[in-house]
């Protein structure tokens, strides 16, 4: 009879991935990946099955969907999560001690842990809820006066442009939403429109690191470069991109910088930051007024009155698990899970990826059309038929369904993907 003993000296070199299966244990699974990564090239491990089911393992999903909407917000691995209920529970325990003594002073260890992560100096950072809350401090903080302008994308966020629009209302500043070609040919070409539209009345250039609607990658540290030197503030949406591919704010340069944490570093849900160049801090206005005294505190940031602690304190445990795996590796991944459904979808005549799929330009997030089949039909059909969520984009220039895969998504839920695809390409969607 084959017996566990058995099977666990049977399974001599892979002994420790063996022993990690039975604990089930999300960091147990991370350690027994780490020496099939030790010393190889991303690119490589990207295609690595059995160090990618390590990662795959480390969760807790339903696999009976194929959640290609990752895109939204992302389940956190069994450990952070874990974490998060953990501290939870201890607040529960008398959260004016337990939460307000114990863990709250600790969301120092993450502010140090994210600033090094970014690269930016500690008291520029402030730990927000969401990159909504991030951006909107820097987006309704700024004095602007009646005529100054605010240049931006029709391509960004819907709730950054209803904040921009709701100032055009409330303080009569003037807003410009530029256009841009999908995919864009290179990357000069959305420098250029960004920098183009800049007049004497703007103030600030928002735009987003990536895009959500096609995932494309803006060129940052040029953009910003040129708008400082042209007197311009940069507000950089970077929901998408912190813990996708690696980026520091060497690579950006901008002054004010918004992402959530519940996205690609796998944080719990309500969780985000906000980085604040130094000298912008203390003219920069709270969302939430905190005390003249803090002024020049990247904490004032934060006076949003009570509210639990667990969530940013497992942000920790998220930087851990994402540093375990790295982020040259991750996004290798990504990309190669991305292109296998994209460069196989590609090659269907009534298929348009409207992605541009050079790394320079995209990483985890592609969106693709079928030619004749309306998206919102395309969408409900994944869902009806294969139980896969993906995100229907549905923007005045264009229409597909976005596909957001993450380093638990499985090959097999990948080409299930591609093949529903080619069915309704054949078939359509009724
Ligand atoms: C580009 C972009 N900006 C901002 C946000 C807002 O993020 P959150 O809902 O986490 O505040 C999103 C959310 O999807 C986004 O895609």
């Amino acid at each position: 009879m084959f017996t566990r003993r058995a099977f666990l000296q049977s399974a001599g070199a892979a002994g420790t991935a063996t022993v990690a299966a039975f604990t089930n244990h999300a960091a147990a699974r991370l350690a027994a990946a780490a020496p099939r990564a030790a010393g190889r090239p991303a690119a490589d491990l990207a295609e690595d099955e059995a160090y990618w089911r390590n990662i795959q393992d480390a969760f807790t999903l339903d696999r009976t969907i194929i959640n290609l909407n990752n895109g939204g917000c992302c389940p956190s691995p069994r450990v952070v999560h874990e974490t998060f209920k953990r501290y939870l529970d201890l607040s529960n325990q008398a959260p004016v001690y337990h939460m307000w003594q114990i863990l709250e002073p600790n969301i120092e260890s993450v502010r140090r842990r994210l600033a090094v992560e970014f690269g930016c100096s500690t008291d520029e950072i402030a730990i927000t809820r969401n990159a909504s809350e991030a951006l909107q401090i820097a987006q309704l903080g700024i004095e602007l006066k009646p005529g100054d302008e605010v240049v931006t994308t029709n391509q960004d966020y819907g709730r950054m442009l209803d904040t921009w629009e709701q100032r055009v209302r409330r303080d009569g500043i003037t807003l410009r939403k530029v256009s841009f070609p999908v995919p864009p040919p290179s990357l000069d070409v959305l420098a250029d429109a960004l920098l183009s539209a800049i007049s004497p009345a703007t103030r600030v250039l928002h735009f987003c690191h990536i895009t959500n609607l096609t995932g494309q990658i803006f060129p940052v540290r040029r953009i910003c470069d040129e708008a400082r030197r042209r007197g311009v503030q940069t507000i950089v949406d970077g929901a998408h991109a912190f813990a996708q591919f690696p980026c520091t704010l060497q690579d950006l340069g901008c002054d004010y910088y918004g992402t959530s944490l519940h996205k690609w570093l796998l944080a719990p849900i309500g969780t985000g930051f906000l980085y604040v160049r130094r000298e912008r801090i203390a003219s920069l206005w709270p969302l939430t007024p905190a005390a003249e005294t803090r002024a020049k505190d990247i904490r004032k940031f934060e006076e949003i009155g009570t509210h639990p602690a667990a969530n940013h304190n497992a942000i920790a445990e998220a930087l851990t698990f994402h540093d375990g795996i790295g982020s040259e590796r991750k996004a290798a991944r990504l990309r190669y899970l991305r292109n296998r459904w994209a460069l196989r979808l590609k090659q269907q005549e009534r298929v348009r990826i409207h992605t541009n799929l050079d790394p320079a330009h995209s990483c985890a997030i592609g969106t693709v059309q079928i030619v004749g089949v309306p998206t919102p039909k395309v969408v409900a059909r994944l869902w009806d038929r294969w139980r896969i969520i993906a995100t229907p984009i549905v923007h005045p220039e264009y229409e597909g369904v976005r596909v957001t895969p993450n380093v638990y998504t499985t090959l097999e839920e990948v080409d299930t993907f591609a093949s529903a695809m080619e069915e309704i390409v054949k078939s359509g969607a009724d």
